[in-house]
């Protein structure tokens, strides 16, 4: 099973990848945990990813393309994956159906968790909060001013991807606002369908 799951900055994406990985055991892949360890590395895309990630910008496509190819070639990968924050812009989308078709996979759904902008900078505070509470690094982006800038990138540059996949026939959205155990249920449902 090949699944994306899309939506905005704190919809609930890693939440709801960490429970498909359990539930049909594949790996999450998440592009944005991938770059927060190449920087935690200092490798060389790490090293010039992280000015550009804690300000909440994009960081360009062909590094989070090679970051992602590499992954997606790992043999744990082989039978299934969940996209988790990438693609994000539409070349990305396109790099990957090139990738996909090159090893004669499809994907089976992308699935965009729907969430009302005004719930987003909340739900990010919380998450700050509560990682700090319980004597975690808060990520670098995790700021009032940060979001708004990953905020106003996921509208300009991701919003495209959604109508990429629209169109052809792949797009499931399911409603972001509900508990995580709802959300959960929703998406089960649209995979099994
Ligand atoms: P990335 O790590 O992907 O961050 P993001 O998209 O900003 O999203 P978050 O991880 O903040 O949110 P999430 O949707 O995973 O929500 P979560 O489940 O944690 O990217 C970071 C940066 O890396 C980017 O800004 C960019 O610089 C770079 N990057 C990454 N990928 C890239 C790419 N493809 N191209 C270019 N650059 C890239 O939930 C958030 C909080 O809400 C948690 O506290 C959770 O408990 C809570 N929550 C979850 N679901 C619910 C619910 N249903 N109800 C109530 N609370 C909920
Ligand atoms: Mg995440």
């Amino acid at each position: 099973m090949r699944v994306i799951l899309l939506g905005a900055p704190g919809a609930g994406k890693g939440t709801q990848a960490l429970r498909l990985k359990e539930k049909y055991q594949i790996p999450q892949l998440s592009s944005g945990d991938m770059l927060r360890a190449a920087v935690e590395a200092r490798t060389p895309a790490g090293i010039s990813a992280k000015a550009i990630m804690d300000k909440g910008g994009l960081v360009p496509d062909e590094t989070v393309v090679g970051i992602v190819a590499e992954r997606i070639e790992a043999p744990d990968a082989e039978a299934g994956f969940i996209l988790d924050g990438f693609p994000r812009t539409v070349r990305q989308a396109q790099a990957l159906d090139k990738l996909l078709a090159a090893k004669n996979m499809a994907l089976d759904s992308v699935i965009e968790l729907e969430v009302d902008d005004a719930a987003l900078l909340g739900r990010i505070a919380k998450r700050a909060s509560e990682t700090l509470a319980s004597g975690g690094t808060v990520r670098a982006d995790d700021n009032p001013e940060a979001f708004e800038v990953r905020l106003s990138a996921y509208h300009a540059q991701t919003a495209p991807v959604s109508e990429y996949y629209r169109q052809r026939g792949l797009l499931k959205t399911v409603d972001g606002m509900a508990s995580v155990d709802d959300v959960a249920s929703a998406i089960e449902q649209l995979i099994d369908r």
